[in-house]
């Protein structure tokens, strides 16, 4: 140290803005869980990630296992994948953007549209990354509550609205609740003149997509991801569908390697099984129904039906983090997000018929 120099340490080079910051509550991971409750990881039933317990296509291991270039960086301009993207949503590839999962793609575009001070709209309960991404990006979330129904009410967005309000976030089907956004919500929050961002990372478990639409609209942005129907969580793989002019500005920012070579060629391997895929997509909805007819029966829950890979239940006796608590040590793994609105409310995601089987009779054990 300079003699005389005073020891101030770093944390005055950080953005101030950050210290109001809160971090993401991640999920954690199985092997974490299993070394807590001293049990294989086998032996966990992890209902809490919406992830797909299917996994991916078998040729997904066969191409990563056969690719001979992982010492050769990816491509910048994702030619490749944003062909097969293109190909796959029906749209030009110049409307495409792929990124280190769905999440990149929402943080590229708070970057892209965020200056300090502006606002991005909310509706919750909704997905938590759409207030981290705009905190992050020295942006203000303006909340606007969903009705207890969670539909999304219009004329509150519109009110909502103000000079600074750059971006409406509105995930479809909802991350916790499951529900849909109608055409006609949608519609009217396109009328907005701000720019939409309509999060479809669970479609493919309800059909509907909206994707279609954006190259009739100017403020429609869609995004996409594999991390659900196709089984690549932790590949992180994802993609936006929005005007050209904006594919162009995210281009231009992103980092230019975002999608590793190991996650297009998931990408592409998936989108050659697809009907496959599909196929597990279609046991997942066939066990959301049977799910949630089973949490119907169960005397101390209040399950919404849900359009997703997962099922949102208000518990109705006993608290509901107890509840989590208590399943936790039988090894079964829930959501619970302790969020205004969402204090007595578990989120369960819909694994294998065993995954369900094994939560009913840990539900029946702990019944308060
Ligand atoms: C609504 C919603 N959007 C996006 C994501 C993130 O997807 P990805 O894994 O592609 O980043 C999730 C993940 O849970 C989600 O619930």
């Amino acid at each position: 140290m300079v003699d005389g120099a005073v020891r101030r340490g770093i944390a005055h080079l950080i953005r101030p803005d950050l210290r109001e910051h809160v971090e993401y509550e991640p999920i954690e991971p199985v092997e974490v869980l299993a070394a807590r409750l001293g049990v294989p990881a086998e032996r966990i039933v992890k209902l809490d990630g919406n992830e797909n317990l299917y996994g991916p296509s078998p040729r997904v291991r066969e191409a990563l296992a056969a690719h001979d270039g992982y010492h050769i960086y990816p491509d910048p301009d994702q030619r490749r994948l944003r062909a097969a993207l293109a190909d796959y949503v029906g749209v030009p590839e110049d409307h495409i953007v792929a990124g280190s999962g769905s999440d990149e793609l929402i943080d590229l575009i708070a970057r892209a549209l965020l200056s300090p001070g502006d606002a991005v709209i909310d509706l919750t309960p909704t997905f938590g990354m759409y207030v981290f991404t705009a905190s992050v990006c020295g942006g203000r979330t303006v909340s606007v509550a969903r009705r207890p129904d969670f539909s999304v009410d219009v004329e509150a967005v519109a009110r909502a609205v103000d000079q600074r309000t750059k971006i409406i976030f509105a995930a479809s089907p909802n991350n916790p609740s499951g529900n849909r956004l109608s055409r006609r919500e949608l519609d009217a929050l396109l009328e907005l003149s701000v720019l939409v961002v309509l999060d479809e990372a669970y479609v493919e478990f309800s059909g509907g997509s909206h994707a279609g639409l954006v190259p009739e609209r100017e403020n429609l942005v869609v995004l996409r991801t594999f991390s659900k129907w196709a089984g690549l969580a932790g590949v992180r793989a994802g993609y936006g569908i929005m005007p050209p002019e904006l594919a162009q500005a995210l281009m231009a920012i992103k980092p230019p390697y975002n999608v590793n070579v190991p996650a297009e060629v998931a990408v592409l391997a998936s989108l050659d099984d697809r009907e496959a895929l599909q196929a597990n997509v279609r046991r997942i909805i066939e066990e959301r129904e049977r799910l949630l007819g089973l949490l119907r029966r169960v005397p101390y829950l209040e399950p919404w039906a849900s359009e997703a890979n997962f099922i949102l239940c208000r518990v109705t006796r006993g608290s509901a983090r107890d509840l989590r608590d208590r399943l936790r040590e039988r090894g079964i793994f829930l959501r619970y997000f302790g969020r205004p609105g969402l204090e007595d409310c578990i989120r369960v995601s819909v694994g294998r018929p065993e995954h369900s089987d094994a939560l009913l009779a840990a539900l029946a054990e702990v019944a308060p």
